[in-house]
């Protein structure tokens, strides 16, 4: 993997829209080989044509991303997916449900997938999605391959919910942004390994657990999926720079208090991620608070947030970054 110092500086990747004549311009960028932003309904993710060697290297690279974390390979429905994986009924049942949208199904990769070996990592499975954002739904159907795309922010940092919040952190290590808005979601998609008549959950994410435990009944722990592993399910994820304190019910000196619901008596909230106590909004605006409290205050106590629905992500999203904030050294990676 290439540090900064090994990549050539160069120019902010232009921000286009999404109309046809721009989605043709990023779909020509990626056969190409290059690195462009796209909008999906949960984060931005860094994309590439997943079937080129070269260029899920470059996403790496750019990301500064460790190669054994796999990515997520992103499909227009489920007949281009079933040509990359083995569907059971299970598998098939859960994407005729919740695709197009927030679900990530790890599958047995078929000997004719055609995606890049460093794209999943080596691993026998394939991670797949359809997202649910008509550009970028477009965009995969004029590449007419599956591209692969983690979130498009610096390894370990916050996932960008925004165009803009894309150019801040990689803009000069990309080649193309596509501006498709603000992410209605907030939070990475929901991982499931479907198994033959169980499922196992992966990630929490924003597919809430009881829409999907309908279909799939109780799901398990990744611990009982034997041989499969979310690789990037690493404690350090996430992170701001400012230390988070979870769990807060007061605030103290010079700490930022991003709250959720009423405020406790007597704390000023500097931000609110949802003043009526709604999960879905709070998700939705999680990053880009995180992101705003980060740029001026090195401390951040975040309210309660119940574990309950998109509780679940949000929560996870939380630790992760604060157990990456509670260490040394912090401080050096962005
Ligand atoms: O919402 C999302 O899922 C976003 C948008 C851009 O689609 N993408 C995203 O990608 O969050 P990323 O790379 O940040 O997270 C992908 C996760 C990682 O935890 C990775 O380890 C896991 O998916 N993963 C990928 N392939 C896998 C596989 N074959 N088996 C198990 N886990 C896998
Ligand atoms: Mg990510």
């Amino acid at each position: 993997m290439k540090d900064d110092s090994e990549l050539a500086p160069r120019a902010l990747a232009p921000i286009i829209g999404t109309t046809p004549g721009e989605l043709a311009r990023a779909a020509s960028v990626i056969l190409a080989g290059g690195l462009v932003a796209v909008p999906t309904e949960t984060v931005y993710g860094l994309a590439a044509d997943a079937t080129n060697g070269a260029a899920v290297a470059s996403i790496y690279t750019a990301k500064g991303r460790p190669s054994f974390n796999p990515l997520i390979c992103h499909v227009a429905d489920l007949a281009m997916a079933e040509a990359f994986a083995e569907f059971s009924p299970l598998a098939r049942r859960l994407a005729e449900r919740f695709w197009p949208g927030p679900l990530t199904l790890v599958l047995p990769r078929r000997a004719s997938c055609p995606v890049s070996e460093l794209a999943t990592a080596g691993l026998p499975s394939i991670a797949l999605r359809s997202p649910k954002h008509e550009a970028t739904l477009g965009l995969i159907r004029l590449v007419g391959r599956p591209i692969a795309a983690p979130s498009a922010n610096p390894s370990e940092q916050l996932s960008p919910t925004t165009a803009a919040h894309v150019a801040a952190g990689l803009g000069r290590r990309i080649d193309l942004i596509i501006d498709g808005g603000a992410c209605p979601a907030g939070v990475e998609s929901t991982i499931i390994a479907p198994g033959e008549d169980a499922a196992v959950m992966l990630r929490p994410g924003a597919l809430a657990r009881a829409e999907i435990e309908l279909l799939t009944g109780p799901l398990g722990a990744p611990e009982a999926a034997s041989g499969i592993l979310a690789p990037g399910m690493l404690k350090r994820h996430y992170a701001p720079r400012a230390h988070l304190r979870l769990d807060a019910t007061s605030v103290s000196g010079g700490e930022a208090f991003l709250a959720f619901g009423a405020p406790p008596e007597g704390v000023a909230p500097s931000l609110n991620l949802s003043p009526r106590g709604d999960l879905a909004e709070a998700a939705a605006n999680l990053f880009a608070m995180l992101r705003a409290l980060d740029e001026s205050h090195d401390s951040i106590a975040v309210a309660p947030i119940p574990e309950s629905g998109l509780g679940e992500a949000i929560n996870d999203r939380l630790r992760r970054g604060a157990a990456l904030s509670l260490q040394d050294g912090v401080r050096q990676i962005r």
